[in-house]
Protein backbone atom coordinates (compact mmCIF):
# COMPACT_ATOMS: atom_id res chain seq x y z
CA UNK A 1 0.00 0.00 0.00
CA UNK A 2 1.52 3.36 -1.20
CA UNK A 3 1.47 5.77 2.28
CA UNK A 4 -0.96 8.52 1.80
CA UNK A 5 -0.52 12.65 2.30
CA UNK A 6 -3.73 14.94 2.86
CA UNK A 7 -3.31 18.65 2.74
CA UNK A 8 -6.70 19.86 4.31
CA UNK A 9 -6.60 23.51 3.47
CA UNK A 10 -9.62 24.30 4.99
CA UNK A 11 -11.13 27.59 4.49
CA UNK A 12 -7.90 29.74 2.88
CA UNK A 13 -6.41 30.47 0.24
CA UNK A 14 -8.12 32.30 -3.12
CA UNK A 15 -7.63 30.85 -6.70
CA UNK A 16 -4.45 32.24 -7.65
CA UNK A 17 -2.97 31.37 -4.25
CA UNK A 18 -4.48 27.89 -4.83
CA UNK A 19 -3.06 27.40 -8.60
CA UNK A 20 0.43 28.66 -7.51
CA UNK A 21 0.65 26.40 -4.11
CA UNK A 22 -0.86 23.52 -6.25
CA UNK A 23 1.65 23.80 -8.78
CA UNK A 24 4.87 23.88 -6.55
CA UNK A 25 3.25 20.68 -4.85
CA UNK A 26 2.60 18.82 -7.97
CA UNK A 27 6.32 19.91 -9.27
CA UNK A 28 7.56 18.49 -5.78
CA UNK A 29 5.91 15.29 -5.74
CA UNK A 30 6.26 14.78 -9.33
CA UNK A 31 8.09 10.97 -9.60
CA UNK A 32 7.09 10.24 -5.86
CA UNK A 33 5.63 6.98 -7.20
CA UNK A 34 5.63 5.92 -3.38
CA UNK A 35 3.08 8.57 -1.76
CA UNK A 36 -0.60 9.02 -3.00
CA UNK A 37 -1.48 12.62 -2.53
CA UNK A 38 -4.97 14.33 -1.95
CA UNK A 39 -5.41 17.93 -1.62
CA UNK A 40 -8.76 19.13 0.16
CA UNK A 41 -9.49 22.58 -1.09
CA UNK A 42 -12.48 24.87 -0.49
CA UNK A 43 -15.54 23.94 -2.62
CA UNK A 44 -14.93 26.93 -5.36
CA UNK A 45 -11.56 26.11 -5.82
CA UNK A 46 -12.24 22.56 -7.03
CA UNK A 47 -13.39 22.76 -10.43
CA UNK A 48 -10.59 25.48 -11.73
CA UNK A 49 -8.25 22.84 -10.01
CA UNK A 50 -9.21 20.23 -11.45
CA UNK A 51 -9.30 21.48 -14.92
CA UNK A 52 -5.46 22.23 -15.32
CA UNK A 53 -4.67 18.51 -13.95
CA UNK A 54 -2.34 16.73 -14.96
CA UNK A 55 -1.51 13.01 -14.91
CA UNK A 56 0.61 12.06 -11.69
CA UNK A 57 -0.69 15.56 -9.96
CA UNK A 58 -2.26 15.14 -6.60
CA UNK A 59 -5.76 14.13 -6.65
CA UNK A 60 -8.56 16.51 -5.04
CA UNK A 61 -10.84 16.29 -2.61
CA UNK A 62 -14.00 18.53 -1.12
CA UNK A 63 -14.04 19.02 2.35
CA UNK A 64 -17.56 18.62 3.56
CA UNK A 65 -20.79 17.29 1.29
CA UNK A 66 -24.48 16.96 1.94
CA UNK A 67 -25.85 13.59 2.53
CA UNK A 68 -28.62 14.20 -0.37
CA UNK A 69 -28.04 13.74 -3.70
CA UNK A 70 -29.85 16.81 -4.55
CA UNK A 71 -32.65 19.28 -3.29
CA UNK A 72 -33.51 22.32 -1.09
CA UNK A 73 -30.34 22.29 1.06
CA UNK A 74 -29.42 26.34 0.65
CA UNK A 75 -25.57 26.64 0.77
CA UNK A 76 -25.00 22.54 0.99
CA UNK A 77 -22.69 20.95 -2.05
CA UNK A 78 -23.65 17.34 -2.52
CA UNK A 79 -21.46 14.58 -3.11
CA UNK A 80 -22.91 14.23 -6.67
CA UNK A 81 -21.86 17.92 -7.04
CA UNK A 82 -18.45 17.50 -5.37
CA UNK A 83 -17.53 14.84 -7.71
CA UNK A 84 -18.69 16.46 -10.62
CA UNK A 85 -16.45 19.61 -9.81
CA UNK A 86 -13.72 17.34 -9.91
CA UNK A 87 -13.47 15.48 -6.60
CA UNK A 88 -12.17 11.80 -6.05
CA UNK A 89 -12.20 12.16 -1.94
CA UNK A 90 -14.43 13.63 0.74
CA UNK A 91 -13.64 14.37 4.05
CA UNK A 92 -16.45 13.20 6.35
CA UNK A 93 -16.94 13.76 10.28
CA UNK A 94 -13.72 16.18 10.55
CA UNK A 95 -14.13 17.26 14.32
CA UNK A 96 -14.27 20.78 12.92
CA UNK A 97 -17.37 20.01 11.18
CA UNK A 98 -18.59 17.74 14.67
CA UNK A 99 -17.91 20.68 17.31
CA UNK A 100 -18.57 23.92 15.18
CA UNK A 101 -21.52 22.82 12.77
CA UNK A 102 -23.00 19.94 15.82
CA UNK A 103 -22.22 17.10 12.69
CA UNK A 104 -23.07 14.05 14.77
CA UNK A 105 -21.99 10.36 14.53
CA UNK A 106 -25.40 9.66 12.30
CA UNK A 107 -25.05 12.32 9.83
CA UNK A 108 -20.85 11.22 9.43
CA UNK A 109 -22.61 7.70 8.59
CA UNK A 110 -25.17 8.98 5.66
CA UNK A 111 -22.07 11.10 4.40
CA UNK A 112 -20.42 8.05 4.43
CA UNK A 113 -23.10 6.71 2.17
CA UNK A 114 -23.39 9.56 0.10
CA UNK A 115 -19.86 9.36 -0.59
CA UNK A 116 -20.25 6.10 -2.26
CA UNK A 117 -23.33 6.32 -3.77
CA UNK A 118 -21.18 9.12 -5.74
CA UNK A 119 -18.29 7.46 -6.60
CA UNK A 120 -15.87 9.56 -3.74
CA UNK A 121 -13.38 7.90 -1.62
CA UNK A 122 -14.62 9.05 1.83
CA UNK A 123 -11.76 9.86 4.66
CA UNK A 124 -13.37 9.43 7.85
CA UNK A 125 -12.34 11.50 10.76
CA UNK A 126 -12.16 10.04 14.35
CA UNK A 127 -10.50 11.45 17.57
CA UNK A 128 -11.02 11.93 21.14
CA UNK A 129 -11.24 15.54 22.71
CA UNK A 130 -8.97 16.26 25.48
CA UNK A 131 -10.86 15.76 28.22
CA UNK A 132 -11.90 12.39 26.94
CA UNK A 133 -8.47 11.79 27.14
CA UNK A 134 -7.72 12.82 30.32
CA UNK A 135 -11.01 10.60 31.07
CA UNK A 136 -9.18 7.95 29.81
CA UNK A 137 -12.36 7.49 26.98
CA UNK A 138 -10.01 7.45 23.84
CA UNK A 139 -10.06 3.57 23.20
CA UNK A 140 -14.37 3.96 23.90
CA UNK A 141 -14.79 7.08 21.63
CA UNK A 142 -12.63 5.99 18.68
CA UNK A 143 -14.89 2.68 18.84
CA UNK A 144 -18.60 4.46 19.38
CA UNK A 145 -17.72 7.08 16.23
CA UNK A 146 -16.48 4.27 14.29
CA UNK A 147 -19.02 1.97 14.99
CA UNK A 148 -22.25 4.30 14.67
CA UNK A 149 -20.48 6.08 11.32
CA UNK A 150 -19.40 2.35 9.72
CA UNK A 151 -22.73 0.82 10.42
CA UNK A 152 -24.28 -0.47 7.25
CA UNK A 153 -21.45 0.12 5.05
CA UNK A 154 -20.71 -2.25 3.05
CA UNK A 155 -17.59 -4.29 3.88
CA UNK A 156 -15.93 -3.78 0.20
CA UNK A 157 -16.33 -0.36 0.38
CA UNK A 158 -13.84 2.45 -0.60
CA UNK A 159 -12.56 3.88 2.82
CA UNK A 160 -9.50 5.96 4.29
CA UNK A 161 -9.87 6.47 8.35
CA UNK A 162 -7.80 9.72 10.25
CA UNK A 163 -7.11 9.08 13.30
CA UNK A 164 -7.50 12.80 14.59
CA UNK A 165 -7.13 13.82 18.43
CA UNK A 166 -9.26 16.93 18.65
CA UNK A 167 -6.84 18.79 20.98
CA UNK A 168 -3.73 18.25 18.56
CA UNK A 169 -5.97 20.03 15.76
CA UNK A 170 -4.05 23.48 14.62
CA UNK A 171 -2.82 23.59 18.47
CA UNK A 172 0.62 22.87 17.77
CA UNK A 173 0.55 20.22 20.35
CA UNK A 174 1.02 16.90 18.74
CA UNK A 175 0.15 13.55 20.11
CA UNK A 176 3.14 11.48 20.78
CA UNK A 177 3.93 8.31 19.08
CA UNK A 178 2.98 5.78 21.44
CA UNK A 179 -0.47 7.76 21.72
CA UNK A 180 -0.44 7.65 17.96
CA UNK A 181 0.56 3.75 17.57
CA UNK A 182 -2.04 3.10 20.46
CA UNK A 183 -4.72 4.82 18.74
CA UNK A 184 -4.21 3.62 15.77
CA UNK A 185 -3.94 0.10 17.04
CA UNK A 186 -7.30 0.74 18.92
CA UNK A 187 -8.68 1.93 15.35
CA UNK A 188 -7.43 -1.24 13.06
CA UNK A 189 -9.07 -3.35 15.73
CA UNK A 190 -12.50 -1.64 15.30
CA UNK A 191 -12.13 -1.51 11.83
CA UNK A 192 -11.61 -5.42 11.99
CA UNK A 193 -14.37 -5.93 13.78
CA UNK A 194 -16.43 -4.11 11.61
CA UNK A 195 -15.43 -6.57 9.06
CA UNK A 196 -13.16 -4.32 7.40
CA UNK A 197 -10.36 -6.52 7.44
CA UNK A 198 -6.98 -6.44 9.13
CA UNK A 199 -4.10 -5.23 7.55
CA UNK A 200 -3.04 -6.79 4.01
CA UNK A 201 -6.14 -8.53 4.02
CA UNK A 202 -6.49 -8.16 -0.32
CA UNK A 203 -8.71 -5.36 -1.45
CA UNK A 204 -9.82 -4.70 2.24
CA UNK A 205 -7.20 -2.66 3.84
CA UNK A 206 -8.32 0.20 5.28
CA UNK A 207 -5.49 2.77 5.66
CA UNK A 208 -5.40 5.43 8.70
CA UNK A 209 -3.82 8.84 8.84
CA UNK A 210 -3.01 10.71 11.60
CA UNK A 211 -3.39 14.13 11.38
CA UNK A 212 -3.27 17.15 14.17
CA UNK A 213 -0.40 19.58 13.92
CA UNK A 214 1.83 17.19 11.44
CA UNK A 215 4.64 19.39 10.32
CA UNK A 216 8.28 19.80 8.76
CA UNK A 217 10.18 19.32 11.98
CA UNK A 218 7.98 16.28 13.95
CA UNK A 219 6.55 14.10 10.89
CA UNK A 220 10.16 12.05 10.97
CA UNK A 221 9.18 9.96 13.72
CA UNK A 222 5.60 9.90 12.98
CA UNK A 223 6.06 8.58 9.74
CA UNK A 224 8.43 6.07 11.62
CA UNK A 225 5.82 5.20 14.33
CA UNK A 226 3.51 1.65 13.85
CA UNK A 227 0.53 1.63 12.58
CA UNK A 228 0.53 4.98 10.51
CA UNK A 229 0.01 4.73 6.80
CA UNK A 230 0.06 8.65 6.19
CA UNK A 231 -1.00 12.10 7.33
CA UNK A 232 -3.78 14.70 7.57
CA UNK A 233 -2.06 17.61 7.62
CA UNK A 234 -3.79 21.19 7.54
CA UNK A 235 -1.84 24.47 8.70
CA UNK A 236 1.53 22.89 7.20
CA UNK A 237 -0.03 21.82 3.86
CA UNK A 238 -0.44 25.69 3.04
CA UNK A 239 2.96 26.35 2.38
CA UNK A 240 4.72 24.09 -0.38
CA UNK A 241 8.17 23.97 1.58
CA UNK A 242 6.55 22.25 4.89
CA UNK A 243 3.99 19.88 3.07
CA UNK A 244 6.72 18.30 0.37
CA UNK A 245 9.42 18.23 3.80
CA UNK A 246 6.47 16.06 5.45
CA UNK A 247 5.96 14.12 2.28
CA UNK A 248 10.36 12.95 1.96
CA UNK A 249 9.47 11.92 5.39
CA UNK A 250 6.92 10.12 4.92
CA UNK A 251 8.19 8.63 1.84
CA UNK A 252 11.69 8.03 3.59
CA UNK A 253 10.50 6.21 6.87
CA UNK A 254 7.35 3.57 6.64
CA UNK A 255 7.78 1.17 10.25
CA UNK A 256 10.24 -1.12 9.74
P1 LIG B 1 -3.59 20.82 11.60
O1 LIG B 1 -5.02 20.32 11.04
O2 LIG B 1 -2.54 20.04 10.87
O3 LIG B 1 -3.57 22.29 11.29
O4 LIG B 1 -3.59 20.53 13.06
C1 LIG B 1 -5.25 18.96 10.77
C2 LIG B 1 -6.67 18.77 10.30
O5 LIG B 1 -7.54 19.50 10.76
O6 LIG B 1 -6.96 17.88 9.49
Amino acid sequence: MKRILAGNWKMNLLLAEARALFDEVAAGLRGRGDLACVLFPPATLLAPLAAALREGDPRLGAQNCHFEPKGAFTGEISAEQARDAGASHVLVGHSERRRLFCESDPIARQKLQAAWRAGLKPVLCVGETLAERERRETRDVLARQLRRALEGAPSRAPLWVAYEPVWAIGTGVVATAEEVAEAHEWVREELTLAGRGAAGAAGNEVPILYGGSVDAKNAGPLARTPGVDGFLVGGASLKAASFLEIARHLAAGPPD
